[in-house]
């Protein structure tokens, strides 16, 4: 039997708790076919980490941790993207142990090459929000580089919209971007992660959304849509559509008169449900790291802790569930 260093969690605990997060020796499990078993070099904490701790069940002990880039070290018997010694990033799936651990299995097809140009630091900022952003983007609302509008992120300096800013100014052409930012800092931010206009969320968003989009906007993409939908109906124009990652509202019935459409995105559906086309996910992450490569994207951390370790981790996970962290907290090297 092989085991690794992980870190997780055996109850819910506030994170101001010492035991809220905790270390042990774990099995490694062995290797399904199209598994791969990575030596992790470097994290990144999301809200889904810190959520997860808070509200879900361990099942004993609980690894956490979704973000991750690393080195292959072995292939199950039917891989063919990855071979042993490839670097990798990836966000993994909910329903299997999680990254916070130093040898870690993944399935392949929801596994990139790690951006070349990239430290593994850098990499791990990348995978869950990308993913997010592109299934959000590209699968959800249909927009490609024909599309032609106006896109509104709100969110837009957290995780996910660090990401979905870049993406849209790289390959959505026609499409303008207002981003949501609460201060002149963080305007500064998306402005230069691709933002046309900035919106400040704790002022009257309709008024300054519509002072620029007159009809409203063609699409919206929210990570914060609680108690906001009377605002969305009236900020999105006739026909318009709306995709939410976060858990959303209760009830889109304002929405009806102006028949906009609503869109829910979880990036964890692919490899849970192992639909068919899950390795999408491999696709979309190598197509980012090309454009990372290429310079038309970059990482997006602000923030760097080490080693990785249940000290660091609790670090990040108060930083996270404080709300208001810009771009990613990443945490590389083991102790
Ligand atoms: N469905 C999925 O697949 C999926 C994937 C990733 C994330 N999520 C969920 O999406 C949410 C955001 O994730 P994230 O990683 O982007 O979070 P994050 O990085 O923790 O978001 C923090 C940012 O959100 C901004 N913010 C907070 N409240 C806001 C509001 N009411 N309106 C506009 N901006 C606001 C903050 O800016 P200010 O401080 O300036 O307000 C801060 O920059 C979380 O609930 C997460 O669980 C879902």
């Amino acid at each position: 039997m092989r085991t690794t260093t992980a870190i997780g969690y055996e109850n819910n605990l506030p994170i101001s708790d010492p035991n809220s997060l905790g270390t042990r020796e774990i099995e490694v499990p062995p290797l399904g076919p199209h598994d791969l078993l990575v030596e992790v070099e470097a994290v990144s904490v999301n809200p889904v980490d810190t959520k997860q701790r808070k509200g879900a069940p361990s099942g004993g002990f609980r690894v956490l941790g979704f973000d991750a880039a690393g080195t292959v070290r072995e292939v199950g018997s039917a891989v063919t993207l990855f071979a042993p010694g490839d670097e990798v990033f990836y966000a993994g799936t909910i329903d299997r142990p999680g990254t916070n651990q130093r040898f870690h299995v993944v399935d392949e097809r929801i596994t990139g090459h790690k951006p070349t140009s990239l430290s593994f630091t850098d990499a791990a900022s990348i995978p869950l929000t990308a993913i997010t952003a592109w299934e959000s983007l590209f699968d959800r609302l249909l927009l490609n580089e024909e599309s032609r509008g106006t896109l509104l992120v709100v969110g837009a300096t957290g995780g996910v919209g660090s990401v979905m800013l870049q993406l849209a100014e790289a390959l959505l052409p026609g499409v303008t971007v207002i981003a949501t930012a609460s201060n002149s800092e963080r305007a500064t931010w998306a402005r230069d992660l691709g933002a046309e206009h900035t919106v400040n969320h704790h002022e009257d968003l309709p008024a300054q959304v519509l002072g620029i989009a007159p009809r409203g906007v063609d699409w919206l993409f929210t990570a914060h849509s609680k108690g906001q939908i009377d605002t969305y109906a009236e900020i999105v124009r006739s026909f318009g559509h709306i995709v939410a990652i976060d858990d959303g509202p209760r009830d889109i019935a304002p929405l009806k008169a102006k028949s906009i459409a609503w869109h829910w995105e979880l990036m964890f559906t692919r490899p849970v449900q192992q639909t068919p086309d899950m390795i999408e996910q491999h696709h979309l992450l190598d197509t980012v790291a090309r454009l990372v490569d290429e310079g038309r994207m970059r990482a997006t951390t602000t923030n760097s802790l080490t080693p990785i370790s249940a000290e660091t981790l609790r670090e990040a996970h108060a930083l996270i569930e404080g709300g208001r962290t810009v771009g990613k907290i990443v945490l590389h090297g083991w102790e």
